[in-house]
């Protein structure tokens, strides 16, 4: 179903196919005293597909949920375009809100067709019967399901129920799409493909998007912006590239791929790098943000990806302005096209993880130099 739009004369009868951008301004959800969103905002271009991302429980369901209209906020306002949908004065019932949604459960009507699961919104919206079955015989030729038109929800795999659901949300040509974790319940095979034709889908028909997973890899890979979440704030929003090099806190670089923490502390500015020292004493220019954002003497933690050490069992060699450790391998795993080491450092409280291609290049009990170019050090504002 890759890269198939809705027919431009449906664009033209209905309003609601405008592209339109979503913007969430200080959101927030208590239950009691569970602040569920805790003052979220961020804004999305029209057909732009932001992930959210983040550990269970920090709220992520919750945004969605309100976007949805399925939940009112304690707080805050959502737009969608130029429309107010939440704010303290005022809520659009969620049928008038012009959005389609895809659940990991798909929730769709067991005692149904795929055709009458499809057809459902539309019936509800009084869309006349010929329009109907031109519109889901549309959809479902989108996802790919045209031939199972006739046949019962419980007939049909997983994969397919999912198509039938994504079916389901475009039918009604909604201003925004909304996924909760909408690929779970399948296998890692289909997951990745599904997971594709979901982004060719959205693009191709440029529809705003808000894509909840827990999954850092799904998050990275179908998004144009990833916010990541924890206890039901924000704590990052960018593009995935940016997310992973420049991760802003602890948390956030070590959900969005593996990281390595070093304690350092503060000398000043040097052009647009911070002079740093680590607690071995050695000094590094790291990249930084200009102006400082600290004063000398200020702690702070270095972060350094496993990928971006090399580890060389010739401890002589040079490394010269480069960051340079040395220790002994304590393990090494290997995973087919990556090694990971495990390197006990002297003086450092955790085994510093290396991720190399093959062949191996050291083992246990060997002692080695990790070295990393300055440019790739983190440094994290926590
Ligand atoms: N109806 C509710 N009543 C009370 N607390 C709730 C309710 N719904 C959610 N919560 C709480 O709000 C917090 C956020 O829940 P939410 O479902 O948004 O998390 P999530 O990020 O979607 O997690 P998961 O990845 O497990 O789906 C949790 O602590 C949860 O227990
Ligand atoms: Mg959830």
């Amino acid at each position: 179903m890759t890269a198939n739009t809705l027919s431009a004369e449906g664009a033209q009868t209905s309003a609601s196919a405008e592209a339109a951008g979503l913007e969430l301004h200080e959101l927030r959800k208590s239950y009691g005293d569970v602040h569920a969103v805790d003052g979220v905002s961020l804004s999305l271009e029209p057909g732009q597909l932001l992930a959210l991302l983040g550990p269970s429980g920090c709220g992520k369901t919750t945004t969605l949920r309100m976007i949805a209209g399925l939940e009112q906020p304690t707080g805050g306002e959502i737009r969608v375009g130029h429309e107010t949908l939440a704010s303290s004065t005022h809520s659009v019932e969620p049928e008038h809100r012009e959005l389609g949604m895809v659940f990991q459960s798909y929730a769709l009507w067991p005692h149904m067709t795929s055709f009458e699961n499809v057809a459902y919104g539309l019936r509800r919206k009084k869309v006349a019967r010929a329009e109907i079955t031109r519109r889901v015989e549309e959809a479902l030729e989108i996802v790919g399901m045209s031939a199972y038109g006739t046949r019962s929800i419980t007939q049909l795999s997983g994969g397919q129920q999912q198509r039938v659901a994504v079916a389901r949300a475009l039918v009604t040509r909604p201003r925004l799409l909304l996924f909760d974790e909408p690929l779970s319940n399948l296998d890692a095979v289909l997951r990745e493909s599904m997971r594709f034709e979901i982004r060719s889908l959205q693009q191709a028909n440029g529809i705003t998007a808000v894509y909840v997973t827990h999954s850092q890899e799904e998050a990275l890979t179908i998004a144009d912006v990833v916010g990541v979440m924890k206890d039901g704030v924000l704590q990052q929003l960018a593009p995935p590239q940016e997310l992973y090099a420049r991760p802003r806190t602890r948390f956030v670089a070590g959900f969005v791929g593996l990281a390595n923490f070093f304690d350092a502390t503060v000398l000043g500015a040097e052009g647009d790098r911070v002079r740093m020292r680590l607690a071995d004493g050695t000094e590094l220019a790291v990249p930084g943000p200009d102006p400082l954002d600290r004063p000398a003497g200020a702690e702070a933690t270095i972060a350094l990806r496993p990928e971006h050490f090399d580890i060389s069992t010739d401890v002589d060699r040079s490394t010269t302005g480069r960051v340079a450790l040395r220790g002994e391998v304590v393990s090494s795993m290997f995973s087919g096209n990556i090694i990971d080491y495990f390197v006990r450092i002297p003086g450092h409280p955790d085994e510093i993880r290396v991720q190399d291609f093959p062949p191996q290049r050291a083992n246990p009990g060997e002692n080695v130099v990790l070295s990393a170019a300055t440019e790739h050090c983190i440094l994290l504002t926590d």
